[in-house]
């Protein structure tokens, strides 16, 4: 097959091996509608997206969820995607992982373990899962450092944990992480419903400001610290997916293939599965893929402004769920006809502190 123009190959891979999951956090950026067990790919079939990720020149391997350590055949598909010479990524909450289970995980290749963290103690950490989990990643933290694997601990900030964010930066130290990824809540999938209750103050984003800024230098050369910031209250959008169908691909646990993991936001994208479809073929000539490659689909006031090479027009998401039009500018942008929207629900007054936990549906 050749070579769509222009289009180049993707460097990762996000593998969603299932939705299952021991944690119910809610600002669980999954669909609303989880997968099932039973609509779940078989392990040759993973094995097989494995294959055809790497022909199509994937280098890095995410192995995600829900919570990838449910899936008992994660140990082959390690060894996988390893053999083929790719970097493999644990995406894990920690919760099943033993030592028995990472040692064999390590000596199948895996490279990279990233841990999510809820909070900075146990008490706060359990209520925001829904689940006794803390001691656990503790337990898997110190595992990964014993086993001499990099430790990425990923933090999402919200309303309920802004204000633990100086003891979730030691914590992450405590546990040796050579990176924290500090990321405020993105409002997709199971996460809109909660918005309301999750959406940080403006005074909680201004405090974080220069606790974020002193962690950032104290800890040069130690632990890398990377701060997504809460883009509802930003001028300029984030540059998602460093542009659609651009650098990576996601593959969802019944097969679908996603050119960003929220993509099934976008009710109005046909989007299509490897069961049905190679890869290679979905990445350069699906409709979904190319929807929002490029600049081509791109409307005043994107086409015309000399940001859309850095933002790319922001998130085709947001556009979509703000505005009913996923070829809109998102609507985080200043200069969007649209902002209206975003600064209505800054201003609205954060009513109910009361969040959802995540569920099956
Ligand atoms: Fe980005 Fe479009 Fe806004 Fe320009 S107009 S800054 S390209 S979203
Ligand atoms: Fe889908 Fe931004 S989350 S394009």
């Amino acid at each position: 097959m050749g070579v769509t123009e222009g289009v180049q190959p993707p460097l990762g891979m996000l593998a969603e091996l299932t939705h299952r999951c021991p944690l119910h956090c809610p600002y669980c950026s999954n669909p609303v509608e989880l997968v099932t067990r039973e609509r779940e790919l078989g392990t040759d079939e993973w094995c097989s997206v494995l294959d055809q990720a790497r022909d199509l020149g994937v280098l890095q391997v995410h192995l995600s969820g829900g919570e990838p350590l449910a899936r008992p055949d994660l140990p082959e598909l390690v060894t996988r995607a390893s053999d083929l010479g790719c970097y493999v990524n644990l995406v894990t909450s920690g919760l099943g992982l033993t030592e028995a289970r990472l040692a064999d995980l390590v000596d199948r290749g895996l490279a990279h373990v990233q841990l999510s963290v809820q909070g900075a103690d146990a008490e706060r950490a359990n209520l925001l899962s829904g689940a006794k989990a803390h001691d656990h990643k503790l337990t898997a933290a110190e595992l990964v450092k014993r086993f001499e694997l990099p430790l990425s601990v990923n933090v999402v900030l919200h309303r309920a944990n802004h204000d633990q964010l100086e003891g979730m930066i030691a914590l992450a130290e405590r546990m040796g992480a050579d990176r924290l990824e500090l990321a405020n809540t993105q409002f997709y999938g199971w996460a809109l419903r909660n918005r309301d209750a999750l959406l940080p103050t403006r005074e909680q984003l201004a405090a974080a400001e220069p606790v974020v800024r002193a962690a950032t230098e104290r800890l040069r050369g130690s632990m890398q610290v990377v701060y997504v910031l809460s883009d509802y209250y930003e001028q300029y959008p984030k540059p998602c997916m460093s542009g659609w169908g651009a650098q990576q691909l996601t593959v969802a646990p019944d097969g679908t293939v996603l050119p960003c993991p929220a993509a099934t936001t976008i009710t109005t994208l046909s989007l299509e599965n490897v069961r049905e479809r190679p890869l290679a073929e979905i990445w350069y000539d699906s409709e979904s893929f190319n929807a929002y490659r490029g600049e081509d689909w791109m409307r005043e006031p994107c086409r015309t402004c000399e940001r859309r090479t850095i933002d790319f027009g922001g998130c085709r998401c947001q556009a979509f769920q703000l505005t009913g039009d996923a070829a809109a500018a998102d609507p985080v942008c200043r200069r969007s006809p649209d902002r209206g929207l975003v600064d209505a629900l800054l201003e609205a007054p954060h009513g109910s502190n009361e969040f959802v936990m995540r569920g099956m549906r």
